[in-house]
């Protein structure tokens, strides 16, 4: 993961909240990570969520393993349920992202029903370059950091540069799984994008640029936004 030293570029949106929409493995968690470390912001990842229950193996995580590691959407009111406790526990009022959350229009609709958002952030990749990146990514089981082979590679060899752990791929990073994620996601999920444009709401993203220049884009968008409020 590229870390920001002191950053180029200063978030002004302190209290946006925001979503971040995009296809698997367009850099969503990449960008909130980046957000979050360099700015207050307050973050959920909902896939992130479920993997923490799996790994713990709760009940929760035993009803949706088969879900995540196929592939699939979760059931929508475990979800909803699991971001909704979340916003409530909230207790500063800094800026929020919700990364892979509402992931179709029941999700979204059910959200809207007590929660506005400001803007949604919608990271665009094309699918041979979403394979490339999920093919070669992996992550550290101990402490979830990220890393990818190719354009995020850990210093030593499938080690993790934080904790010395192995790495390791996520289970629905194999080619049937990923191939399912893009089916899944263009039939359900990116139906969204049309959802937040006529609402005003869409703030695009080109995913295909590195990762410092993404966030570049991230931040310069937060900050027009902002400005012409
Ligand atoms: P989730 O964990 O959210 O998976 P996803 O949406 O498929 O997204 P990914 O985490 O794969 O990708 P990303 O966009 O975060 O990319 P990343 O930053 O890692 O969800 C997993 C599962 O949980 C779902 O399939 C579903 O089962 C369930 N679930 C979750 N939310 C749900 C919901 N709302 N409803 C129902 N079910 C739900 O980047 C990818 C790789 O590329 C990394 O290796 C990274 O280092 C690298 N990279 C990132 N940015 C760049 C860049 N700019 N250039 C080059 N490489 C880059």
């Amino acid at each position: 993961m590229v870390l920001l030293k002191k950053v180029d570029w200063v978030v002004q949106g302190d209290k946006m909240r925001l979503v971040f929409l995009g296809p698997p493995g367009a850099g969503k968690g990449t960008q909130a990570e980046l957000l979050l470390k360099n700015f207050d912001y307050n973050h959920i990842s909902t896939g992130e969520v479920l993997r923490q229950e799996i790994k713990n193996d709760t009940d929760l995580g035993e009803e949706v393993k088969d879900y995540v590691n196929r592939g699939d959407l979760v059931p929508d009111e475990i979800v909803t349920k699991i971001i909704k406790k979340w916003l409530k526990s909230l207790k500063n009022n800094n800026g929020i992202v919700l990364d892979g959350f509402p992931r179709n229009l029941n999700q979204a609709e059910s959200l809207e029903k007590d929660f506005e958002i400001d803007h949604v952030l919608y990271f665009d990749l094309k699918e041979d370059e979403i394979i490339e990146r999920l093919s070669n990514r992996l992550y550290c089981p101990n402490c979830e950091k990220f890393y990818n082979l190719k354009y995020n590679p850990p210093e030593n060899d499938k080690i993790c540069d934080k904790c010395g752990k192995k790495l390791i791929r996520r289970k629905d990073d194999t080619p049937e799984a990923i191939k399912k994620r893009l089916k899944v996601y263009n039939k359900n999920t990116h139906h969204l994008v049309e959802h937040y444009e006529k609402r005003n709401k869409l703030i695009h993203i080109d995913a295909s640029k590195d990762i410092k220049e993404v966030f570049k884009q991230v931040v310069e968008r937060i900050n027009l936004e902002k400005n012409k409020i």
